[in-house]
């Protein structure tokens, strides 16, 4: 394993490696990392003969001061993880200056609305965050291709949109979402959970696939009001937004159209930890 900290000292070693003409594959994360972002890593080590893994908490996505704040840092055990399963891989853990000089600060992007649904609601700011630090990220790194989890389905979908606003010479590969044995998505926030939460959690993922399994046979607005009524007076969950939405262009679905693909979204708090996932149903 190999750490760099110093964009030109990375950037040194990428302008070696391409001049070996060797793929480069990318995982961008905030580290804290999970069986999901070592899933991603596998990936990136099958399809690549080089592996970038980046550890960034990035400030300008965060549009809550606290979740910034109290984000897991975990360097040392991150860098222990990846170890056991690569024997070579490069791990970037840069400080924001090395990322985004003397100012972080984030450039506004239209992503044709694709910002403005959902996470885009709540989480104003977010996804020009988001797309800001990749863009920094990807002129660094230059990888062939880059791996991100479905967990963050808009993340993806965005991200997508900003290679071809950036006309950037990167494959974007999604992953499947990885879960809990409790059926919890993994996220780096469920070290945050206390027990009562870890226990109240798995309800997410089982109110998403009874959704599936309903599609067929309701309606989105009667499905709409389902979810709402399963969270209304749960003590350990609050819901903040069920949708469901083609699975595209991310609008949100009023009704079912023939042809069309839709996904379920949900994003749910317990206590302060703020969970999302989605689930494809059709
Ligand atoms: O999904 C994440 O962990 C982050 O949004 C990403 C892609 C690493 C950008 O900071």
């Amino acid at each position: 394993m190999e750490l760099y900290t110093k964009r030109r000292d990375l950037e040194a070693e990428v302008a070696k490696l391409k001049k070996q003409n060797l793929d480069i594959g990318f995982v961008p994360t905030m580290g804290a990392l999970h069986s999901g972002h070592l899933a991603l890593v596998k990936q990136a080590a099958k399809d690549n003969e080089i592996v970038v893994v980046s550890i960034f908490v990035n400030p300008t996505q965060f549009n809550n001061k606290a979740d910034l704040a109290h984000y897991p840092r975990t360097l040392k055990e991150d860098m222990d993880l990846l170890t056991n399963i690569l024997e070579t891989v490069m791990v970037f853990a840069p400080a924001p200056e090395e990322v985004y000089g003397e100012e972080a600060k984030a450039t506004s992007y239209d992503f044709g609305g694709l910002e403005l649904e959902m996470e885009g609601k709540f989480r104003p700011g977010h996804f020009n965050g988001v797309g800001t630090v990749l863009k920094h990220l990807f002129d660094i790194v230059k990888p062939d291709r880059a791996y991100f989890g479905e967990k963050d389905y808009q993340q993806l979908q965005i991200v997508k949109k900003l290679v071809e606003i950036e006309k950037m010479a990167v494959q974007i590969i999604g992953c499947p979402i990885y879960r809990e044995s409790s059926g919890l998505a993994l996220s780096s926030r469920n070290t945050r959970l206390n027990s009562v939460q870890t226990k109240a959690s798995p309800k997410i993922y089982e109110v998403l696939k009874q959704v599936k399994e309903d599609f067929g046979t309701k309606s989105v607005e009667e499905l709409n009001a389902w979810v709402s009524e399963q969270f209304s007076d749960d003590p350990d969950l609050k819901l903040e937004y069920f949708e469901i939405a083609n699975a595209i262009n991310l609008k949100t679905a009023k009704r079912k159209n023939k042809g069309e693909e839709y996904r379920a979204f949900i994003a749910v708090f317990a206590g302060e930890v703020r969970l999302i996932d989605n689930i494809a149903l059709n």
